[in-house]
């Protein structure tokens, strides 16, 4: 079996890709061309311009796990927003609740008292007492920060090498080949350059994190529990041990962002492993795709953030959000947490997830290549190299974007749409066998392209 990829090939078929896709977009095309004459880019979100086709498939409507675009074509949705839909496309629950709260209200700056009943919900899935909510995880993550140097009265936070924790300026910051840290590529106007508020040490580093946090500067770390935005990187047995216990012991703050590990059960995989961080924060799919996000903190953190808390300056403190907490999100949240993500959804899709990897790794063994598949609850990532990597920077090596860009356009001209910028998969309520059946077979014909 030959399974070196042969790169001119490689061109050739993605060019044979993008002839089709343009061949069978052309609504999607014409709307493209319109767009750019009022949206940067053509796109409504810069992110947007980096699908592997030419130009955005534009939306014509999407239910359940499924979509269809304009010109008709009907896709199997594995991207499902990045999260942001893993309660699949307006889930019925939600959409009701959605209906009833926009007759009463949608925004007040003032509570209604279903959100007593999310507050508590969050209590129970996710162990500690006290929460507030923001409109989105990166903004969780810069409430949660901030909260941390208040009460530290630390200038740094400590973040792990290639994480992705949303537009969150102090998390833009990389090691180099030598173990330098350096303002990540394309980090986009800061304010300050990170090295002045970050520091940065790779994932299940124990050594290095106990150098980090020893001089004792350094208000939080801020981190995924299993790494899952440069692939899923899952921590050493006892790497989640060491991280508590160092953090504990040199006065850090521990701020566990689940926004993505929320795939591994109904209290993320903070609950499924019992870890005990003193901040959480989670956004994306908790209101079935209407923004909203959150974070909770101890019972420490509480008593330390009101006693520091000056309340006639409250609202111009750097933390908050007009519309964070508004009536519709709110609605949205308790019809979502009690009614789609519950615990029989998480049984049925990671049972599912666990063909959609098995698929993947049959072909990948009988193709004899080089990659691997990763899980964790309901989501898998397929990643080009041979073993799992243990920290962002031996995964950052293995990308190759070329082949992303094809995996991704033969599965999107199959009608299989798989999450941008990695070969990532959801599972949502919605998604059936044969869903997950017919991506082994798009994905083996895509692998037989390029190494029949
Ligand atoms: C782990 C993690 N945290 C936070 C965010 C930010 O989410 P949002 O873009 O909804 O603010 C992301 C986005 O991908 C993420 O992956």
């Amino acid at each position: 079996m030959n399974n070196s990829l042969d790169r001119s090939r490689l061109e050739l078929l993605l060019q044979q890709e993008e002839e089709l896709f343009h061949k069978n977009h052309p609504k999607s095309y014409a709307l493209y061309q319109r767009a750019r004459k009022s949206l940067h880019g053509g796109v409504p979100m810069l992110w947007m311009i980096r699908w592997a086709g030419s130009f955005p498939v534009f939306v014509n409507e999407a239910k359940g796990a499924h979509f269809t675009d304009v010109d008709g074509n009907k896709y199997i949705d594995f991207c499902l927003g990045d999260t942001g839909a893993m309660t699949g496309h307006s889930p019925d629950a939600t959409i009701h609740a959605i209906d009833e709260q926009i007759q009463k209200g949608i925004t007040l700056m003032l509570p209604y008292e279903d959100v007593i009943w999310v507050g508590e919900e969050l209590q129970r899935r996710f162990q500690l007492p006290y929460w507030q909510f923001a409109l989105t995880a990166t903004d969780a993550n810069r409430f949660a920060l901030r909260m941390a140097r208040l009460i530290k009265q630390r200038p740094k936070v400590l973040v792990f090498n290639y994480c992705y924790h949303g537009s969150v300026d102090e998390t833009f910051i990389t090691l180099d080949e030598e173990g330098t840290p350096m303002a990540r590529a394309n980090n986009l106007g800061p304010q300050v350059d990170p090295l002045l508020t970050t520091k940065v040490i790779e994932f299940n580093d124990i050594a290095a994190l106990e150098t980090a946090l020893s001089a004792q500067d350094v208000a939080a770390v801020l981190a995924e529990p299993v790494m899952t935005n440069i692939g899923i990187i899952h921590p050493d047995p006892g790497f989640h041990g060491a991280l508590r216990e160092l953090t504990r012991k040199y006065g850090t703050y521990l701020i566990i962002d689940a926004t993505h590990t929320i795939s591994a059960g109904p209290g993320g995989y903070t609950a499924a492993h019992r870890l005990q961080p003193d901040f959480l924060t989670v956004g994306k799919p908790l209101a079935g795709g209407v923004p909203a996000a959150v974070y909770g903190f101890t019972e420490e953190v509480s008593q330390q953030f009101a006693a520091r808390l000056d309340a006639d300056e409250a609202d111009v403190g750097g933390i908050g959000g007009t519309l964070a907490g508004n009536a519709l999100s709110i609605a949205a949240m308790k019809a979502t947490l009690q009614n789609v993500l519950t615990d029989d959804f998480y049984q049925k899709a990671i049972a599912l997830q666990e063909c959609f990897t098995e698929g993947v790794e049959a072909v990948i063994k009988e193709f004899e290549l080089p990659w691997i598949v990763k899980q964790l609850g309901n989501r898998s990532e397929y990643w080009f190299r041979p073993t799992s990597p243990r920290n962002g920077g031996e995964a950052f090596a293995a990308i190759d974007h070329e082949l992303d860009r094809y995996m991704h356009l033969f599965a999107l001209n199959r009608g299989i749409l798989m999450t941008p910028f990695h070969n990532m998969a959801l599972i949502s309520p919605d998604t059936t066998q044969d869903d997950v059946d017919y991506h082994t077979k798009v994905f083996r014909e895509a692998v037989q392209s390029l190494f029949q």
